[in-house]
């Protein structure tokens, strides 16, 4: 038994409740409209639990229609619209950069541009999975896309 199991997480009034793990898990991603003001992707891949914010920070792009897919050894979601990679865990923008383009091979690496999805702390608690929104001050850039407008459009875009 773990020790979340022995002491499962206190419920705190942060802890926005998104559906039961076996729904997610069975589903594989979910959305909700988290606390009335902020649309949020809920992704299960590979035993683990992730949220983010749904719309893609680089033009609003619907990422729960997205493939998974890992590079560099990190899980990502692609976003459908124009294929940015987005870490699942950390919400960082991850491209293929050429080192030196003089030196032949051609040495290509995986280089991050930084957080670029604003990510959510994701809870489960007893069977029951639950988003703390990340409040954080700073403005990450899918921050854009969590308004009005962008919220009343269709899910199916
Ligand atoms: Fe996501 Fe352009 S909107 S890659």
């Amino acid at each position: 038994m773990s020790s979340e199991e022995e002491n499962p997480p206190a419920l705190s009034p942060d802890m926005h409740f998104i559906g039961k793990k076996a729904d997610i898990v069975k589903a594989g991603r979910v959305t909700k409209l988290v606390n009335g003001c902020r649309d949020v992707l809920v992704v299960y891949h590979q035993g683990e639990l992730y949220a983010m914010d749904l719309r893609c920070y680089h033009a609003g792009g619907l990422l729960h229609n997205g493939d998974i897919e890992e590079f560099n050894g990190r899980p990502c979601i692609v976003c459908p619209w124009h294929k940015y990679k987005i870490t699942l865990g950390e919400g960082e923008g991850l491209y293929q950069a050429v080192d030196n383009p003089t030196i032949r091979p051609l040495k290509i690496q995986w280089r991050s541009k930084g957080v670029k999805q604003r990510t959510h702390k994701v809870t489960e608690v007893s069977g029951d999975v639950y988003v703390t929104l990340n409040d954080s001050s700073e403005a990450i850039e899918s921050d854009v896309y969590q308004t009005e407008k962008y919220r009343t459009a269709s899910l199916d875009a």
